[in-house]
């Protein structure tokens, strides 16, 4: 059986890996009224963290990539607040892309989850939070580096 075939030889996910299916989905509250929709986020209530920093994408032009990294212990909420794009999200050993269209669904992404972003449409922002600050010593930027650590 050729080698790569082996399961037995097969590289084998590192305990407790990150996984995709981890990466949730979370409906926030909606206070719907004729004058405008409302909706809230609150740290510790609707996030398995506290938001320490909150950043935002805008003015992202069309075919616009952003992402691409991981991050060793950041986690993030990401929420479409207005119009629409795509997340994709890889643990190196699988993918899966999430769609994000509307102001009040926001994404969980934990740490060692390599995500990159497109289909920006036009007018978009993407909202995030987070639970710690800035620190560039916390991301990967290199996709191969990542995957090396993963598996
Ligand atoms: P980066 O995280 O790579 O952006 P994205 O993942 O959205 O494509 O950050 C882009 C630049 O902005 C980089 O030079 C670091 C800087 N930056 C900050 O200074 N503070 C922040 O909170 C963030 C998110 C980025």
């Amino acid at each position: 059986m050729p080698t790569a075939l082996r399961p037995d030889l097969a590289p084998s996910p590192r305990a407790n890996a990150a996984s995709v299916d981890d990466c949730r989905l979370i409906e926030l509250p909606r206070i719907t009224d004729p004058r405008g929709n409302l909706t809230f986020i609150e740290g510790g209530a609707h996030l398995p963290f506290s938001i320490e920093r909150v950043y935002y994408l805008y003015d992202v032009p069309g075919g616009a990539e952003r992402g691409g990294h991981a991050h060793r212990a950041l986690q993030q909420l990401l929420v479409a607040v207005a119009g629409s794009f795509e997340v994709l999200l890889d643990d190196g050993r699988r993918r899966r892309r999430v769609r994000l269209d509307r102001p009040y669904r926001g994404l969980l992404i934990g740490p060692m989850i390599w995500r990159e972003l497109d289909e920006f449409s036009s007018g978009s922002v993407c909202l995030v939070l987070a639970s710690q600050c800035y620190d560039e010593a916390d991301y990967y930027r290199d996709h191969a580096a990542f995957v090396a650590e993963v598996l």
